[in-house]
C-alpha cells in the first residue's frame, strides 16, 4: 500500500510517500523559517497561507521523485493535531479532498505519534517495548511504548517544552529564530561549568519536567552587568536541559525496567543530548535510538509512516474535515 503523508502543523510543510512493501519512496520539505524570522517567531496566519501555496507543488514533487502516478496512491494521511488550527486545516483540507477525489481512505495522524514512530524509518528500528523521550518545540513527554497506540505518558513538562525553552533563551540572547540550533552551535565553544544553573525538579520524585524557571535563570544571568560569555551561558544552559532530560529518562527506564530508550522530536537533533544519552544507555547496558537528523524535526515521512501503519491495519475515518489542535497521545487506539 502506498500512502501519501502530509505534515502542516506548524512552520514546515512536509510531504512524503511511504510504501508498506518498499519503505520510504520520496519526501520533500519546505521550511517557513525565512517567512517568520522577521517576527522572531511563528505568525499563525502567515503559516496557514504559506502551507496552502506549498502543498500541491510538494505533492507533485514527491510523486515525480518516486516515479509513480497519482493513481498509484492507496491512502492519504495528514497531521490532524496537535498544532496551529489554521495550519492544520490547510493540510487536512488538501489531504481529505485528494483522498476523496482518488476514492482512497484518509486518516488524521497525531503529530507526536509521528515523532514517536519516526525511528521506525531507520534500518535498525527499536523493538517494543521502550521508553520514549519526545522533545519538540511544543511538547516534552516521557512515554512508555508497548506497541503502536499503546502509549502511557510517564511524565511531561508542566510549563515550557524543552525546545521552547531553547528558543526563548536564544531569542533573549539575540539569536535568530528558531533559536535552538543557534544556541547549540554557540554552546560547542563554551564551558558548560562556567555558569551554575538549576536542574529543575530533579530533587523530587516523579517524571514531570519544568523548564520555565531554568529559562528565566539563564536570561537573568544574561542581563547581569558581569554577564558570562554567550558561549559559556549557552553551554551551561544546554547542559542543564540535557542533564534534566536524561536524569528523568534514567528514572523512567528504572521504574519501567526497560533499557531501550528512543529520543525523537526537534531537540533530539542536539549533539550534546545524543552524546550524553549514548553514555547513559551504555551505563545501563541498553541502547538508544533516534530518527536520522532530518527526521528529528518536522517532516512528512513520519506522518506517511504512522498513517501507513494505521491505514494498513484497517483504520478509517468518516468523510469530513476534522482537526484536533489539542489532542492527548494516550487517547489513540491501539493497533
Ligand atoms: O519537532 P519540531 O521540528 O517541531 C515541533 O513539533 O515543535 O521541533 C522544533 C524544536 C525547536 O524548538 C527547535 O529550536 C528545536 O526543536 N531544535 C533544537 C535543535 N534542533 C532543533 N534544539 C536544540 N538543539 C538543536 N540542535
Ligand atoms: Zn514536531
Amino acid at each position: 500500500m502506498i500512502v501519501l503523508g502530509i505534515e502542516s502543523s506548524c512552520d514546515e510543510t512536509g510531504v512524503a510517500l511511504y510504501d508498506t512493501n518498499r519503505g520510504l519512496l520520496a519526501h520533500a520539505l519546505y521550511s517557513q523559517i525565512d517567512l517568520h524570522a522577521l517576527y522572531g517567531g511563528v505568525v499563525p496566519e502567515l503559516a496557514s497561507r504559506d502551507h496552502i501555496q506549498r502543498l500541491l507543488p510538494l505533492t507533485n514533487d514527491v510523486i515525480s521523485k518516486a516515479g509513480i502516478q497519482l493513481s498509484d496512491i492507496n491512502g492519504v494521511s495528514y497531521t490532524s493535531g496537535p498544532g496551529l488550527a489554521g495550519a492544520l486545516m490547510a493540510g487536512a483540507l488538501m489531504a481529505r479532498s485528494l483522498a476523496w477525489s482518488l476514492d482512497v481512505p484518509a486518516l488524521g495522524v497525531h503529530h507526536m505519534e509521528g515523532h514517536l514512530l519516526a525511528p521506525m524509518l531507520e534500518p535498525n528500528p527499536p523493538p517494543y517495548p521502550f521508553v520514549c523521550l519526545l522533545v519538540s518545540g511544543g511538547h516534552t513527554l516521557l512515554v512508555r511504548v508497548d506497541g503502536i497506540g499503546q502509549y502511557r505518558v510517564l511524565g511531561e513538562s508542566i510549563d515550557d517544552a524543552a525546545g521552547e525553552a531553547f528558543d526563548k533563551t536564544a531569542k533573549m540572547m539575540g539569536l535568530p529564530y528558531p533559536g535552538g540550533p543557534h544556541l547549540a552551535k554557540l554552546a560547542e565553544k563554551g564551558d558548560a561549568k562556567a555558569v551554575s544553573l538549576p536542574r529543575p525538579m530533579m530533587d523530587r520524585p516523579g517524571l514531570d519536567f519544568s523548564f520555565s524557571g531554568l529559562k528565566t535563570a539563564a536570561i537573568t544571568r544574561y542581563k547581569l552587568d558581569d554577564k558570562p560569555s554567550d558561549e559559556d551561558l549557552a553551554a551551561s544552559f544546554e547542559s542543564a536541559v540535557v542533564d534534566t532530560l536524561l536524569g528523568k529518562c534514567a528514572r523512567a527506564m528504572k521504574q519501567e525496567s526497560l533499557n531501550r530508550l528512543v529520543i525523537s522530536g526537534g531537540v533530539s537533533a542536539n549533539q550534546h543530548l545524543r552524546a550524553e544519552a549514548g553514555k547513559l544507555c551504555k551505563k545501563l547496558n541498553g541502547e538508544v535510538y533516534y530518527p536520522r537528523l532530518e527526521f528529528c524535526t518536522d517532516n512528512g515521512a513520519m506522518i506517511a509512516l504512522a498513517g501507513a501503519f494505521r491505514l494498513q491495519a484497517g483504520e478509517r475515518e468518516a468523510l469530513g474535515v476534522k482537526i484536533q489542535p489539542r489532542w492527548s497521545l494516550e487517547s489513540l487506539p491501539a493497533l
